[in-house]
């Protein structure tokens, strides 16, 4: 049988790996595909330019419209990254029967429902394992090897940049811009870093594992993010002191109101695994009723992690070319007809517990005007520790834990907190998890 022919979109970092893993290990992916895979053309902004793999026999062009329209090509990988010239070429793929496999997070959580139906309208497959977590096989878990659980929850270091800030800061007590700098030299950083720091990236990601979780339209419009640039390394050592480590996690979680779909700082017990995930490394744990809590770890990022998940979502259509389009795995693992509106919930509607760190005047009744104000809020404390002041600072670091409480209720109380005289600059809050398995 003739291989089939891949038009790759993008020969960058994920593209260049892509070209040298499927090269490489031509041999064993033909024989899992039941075909030769060739990638045969390929767009770049520079052709000329020095790359990470060796391009011959590869048809270049400067020209992305023209790879998705030739005749020859079976399979799209659209590896350029962005959301407007990217949903240009996929929907005109889609528009020309080509399959599409992509590694574009951003795509997918603004306008996959959109790209799904057209794909489902034309009968032909678009593929994003890569767009979630690198090298994680997260998607497939989900979608086929959960496909018997009801999910309960899922929580994700879903960005290695910000992994990799939080874990340095940590670890050798580094700043945040000079571990970031670090992150863009090794190619893991978004071409906008805001996105990794500022948690848009991760919500990205996570709006993309709630939809196959939960089985509902992606809303990216509706993820909360909250990033990491206000952590500062006494929070980092405080929640240690206390037990925890704070991550930088998308949280999703079914109730009875709706679905949480969030992502912010959270001290998590650094006895669980996840907290244990350092460095530039993700990590998914999902809940299913009847499995329990499973843990997804490895590369989140890097051209030949992201690669293995394009290589595999390309073997996948491979597969089921000759399949009927009525049959095939769905995209958002629940028939297109099937999805739910369950809503998502507004934050004033999450409960969860709470790290607040605030700087107090060093003097008798502070402690006893803030306790009152969180007991009329109904908030009961776990854990209270105060740092004395250092030099000629009059004002002591109050640190407390408290126990699970509506979002609304700790806003409001927050703001009567920082409306005391006895208390200055704003409360520091980090949301906390235990991600115990009920
Ligand atoms: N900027 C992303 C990260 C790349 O740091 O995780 C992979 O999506």
């Amino acid at each position: 049988m003739e291989p089939v022919q891949v038009g790759l979109l993008g020969l960058g970092t994920v593209g260049g790996g892509t070209v040298n893993v499927l090269k490489r290990n031509a041999q064993e992916i033909a024989r899992r595909a039941g075909r030769g895979i060739e990638i045969t053309h390929a767009a770049a902004r520079d052709i000329n330019k020095k790359r990470i793999c060796d391009t011959d026999g590869i048809q270049l062009t400067v020209d992305p419209f023209e790879v998705v329209s030739n005749p020859y090509v079976d399979i799209v990988v659209e590896l350029i990254g962005g959301d407007s010239l990217a949903l240009e070429l996929v929907m005109q793929a889609i528009d020309n029967g080509k399959h599409v496999v992509t590694a574009n997070k951003a795509l997918i959580a603004k306008h996959g429902n959109e790209i799904f139906a057209a794909a489902q309208k034309k009968g032909v497959m678009v593929a994003f394992e890569a767009a979630v977590a690198g090298g994680i096989p997260i998607i497939k878990a989900i979608r086929e090897g959960l496909s018997g659980n009801q999910i309960k929850w899922l929580a994700g270091i879903i960005n290695g940049t910000g992994n990799f800030i939080l874990t340095e800061m940590r670890d050798k007590g580094r700043d945040f811009a000079d571990v970031l700098k670090e992150a863009q030299e090794l190619g893991y950083a978004e071409a906008d870093p805001t996105f990794d720091v500022e948690g848009i990236d991760a919500a990205h990601k996570l709006t993309i594992l709630a939809s196959i979780a939960f089985g509902i339209p992606l809303q990216f419009e509706k993820a909360y993010t909250e990033g990491i640039t206000t952590i500062t390394r006494d929070d980092v050592s405080y929640a240690e002191e206390l037990g925890y480590r704070i991550k930088h996690l998308g949280v999703s979680r079914k109730t009875e109101k709706g679905i949480e779909l969030r992502v912010h700082p959270t001290l998590i017990p650094e006895r669980r695994l996840i907290a244990n995930v350092d460095g530039v490394m993700n990590a998914v744990l999902v809940n299913g009723d009847a499995v329990g809590p499973t843990l997804y770890y490895g590369a989140g990022a890097g051209d030949e992690p992201t690669a293995s998940a394009v290589v595999a979502d390309v073997v996948d259509v491979v597969r089921a070319l000759t399949s009927d389009p009525e049959n095939r795995v769905p995209h958002l693992a629940f028939q297109a007809d099937a999805l739910s509106d369950t809503p998502i919930l507004s934050m004033d509607d999450v409960e969860t517990a709470y790290y607040l760190r605030m700087n107090a005047s060093d003097k008798p009744g502070v402690l006893a005007e803030v306790t009152k104000v969180l007991g009329d809020h109904d908030i009961s404390i776990e854990a209270i520790i105060q740092k004395e002041p250092e030099g000629e600072k009059k004002e002591a670091s109050v640190i407390m834990l408290t126990h699970q409480v509506l979002e609304k209720n700790m806003n409001d109380a927050i703001s009567k907190i920082e409306s005391l005289d006895a208390i200055h600059d704003q409360v520091t809050r980090i949301r906390m998890e235990t991600l115990s398995s009920d």
